[in-house]
């Protein structure tokens, strides 16, 4: 595996993987990689011929209340999970690198960045927005990997792949889970043993209404209050919502077409996100 730490060394070896005519895979982190990452990395070696990570804990889409500082880090037990999944390329750039001194360029994504987390996290989606495309036009990846746990993040970004015409293909890769239900998350090692057993109502709340849904529950109102009714363990639920899956307008009466519920709650102090997908057809 090799590692490199700037844009210039990044664009060299990118450019002798192309030079040899692979495929090259992309899946961006920010680091304190868990099985949900590796799942993502097993995904890409499957379908692409040369895997690039890159790990950037990226300061533009964290508010100035939120838990940049104190994010987990740890970037050898990283390395080491990189090497045994056999990743080819890792890109460690710092913050400098991506963000010089004069930089002062932005993407500001569309309404799609409005509901859900944009509501409760102005300008998190202009940063992950504007970070993707920097790594995209650095690496310039054929496919790249993102988990549907952040559904919305994955809806932002198809966007704008769309809309800037950037030449990438996107892979939505299920949301890997705790044997429990629980949704992998790197902030999940902030949850204390009674918030990590209080946060597990929140998988179980959309499971239920997931079971509904299978067994042919189509009314929105009581899909919502399946996943609603289980939110018990949570300190303050932020958003519970049923929404289109492309648009992530939230839907009224009957489920028609592809849908999600979301969830992001507080747990302590952790805010937790989750969805599940709800497909009529
Ligand atoms: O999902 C993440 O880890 C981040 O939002 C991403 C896509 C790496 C951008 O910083």
């Amino acid at each position: 595996m090799r590692v490199v730490h700037n844009v210039a060394e990044l664009r060299i070896a990118v450019k002798a993987m192309r030079e040899e005519g692979l495929r090259i895979g992309f899946v961006p982190t920010m680091g304190f990689l868990h099985e949900g990452h590796g799942s993502l990395i097993r995904q890409c070696k499957s379908r692409c011929d040369a895997t690039v990570v890159s790990i950037f804990l990226n300061p533009t889409q964290f508010g100035p209340n939120e838990d940049l500082s104190k994010y987990p880090q740890d970037l050898e037990a990283d390395q080491s999970l990189c090497l045994k999944l056999g990743v080819n390329l890792l890109f460690l750039p710092t913050v400098a690198e991506m963000y010089p001194s004069a930089f002062q360029t932005f993407i500001e994504p569309g309404p799609v960045a409005e509901p859900l987390c944009g509501k409760y996290r102005p300008g998190h989606f202009r940063g992950v927005a504007t970070v993707v495309a920097k790594l995209f036009n650095m690496v310039q990846p054929d496919l790249a990997f993102f988990g549907q746990k952040d559904l919305q993040q994955t809806v932002v970004i198809k966007r704008m792949v769309k809309d800037l015409n950037l030449p990438v293909d996107i892979a939505v890769v299920p949301t890997l889970r705790e044997p429990d239900g629980l949704a992998l998350s790197s902030r999940n090692v902030y949850l204390s043993p009674d918030e990590r057993k209080r946060a597990l109502c929140i998988s179980l709340g959309l499971f239920a209404a997931e079971a509904a849904f299978l067994a042919g529950d189509r009314d929105i109102a009581s899909l919502l209050t399946h996943a609603t009714e289980c939110l018990w363990g949570v300190d303050e639920i932020q958003y519970c919502e049923l929404v289109d899956a492309q648009s992530l307008e939230p839907l009224v009466g009957q489920v028609d077409r592809a849908a999600a519920i979301c969830v992001a709650a507080y747990v302590g102090s952790t805010r937790l996100i989750d969805n599940i997908l709800l497909n009529p057809n």
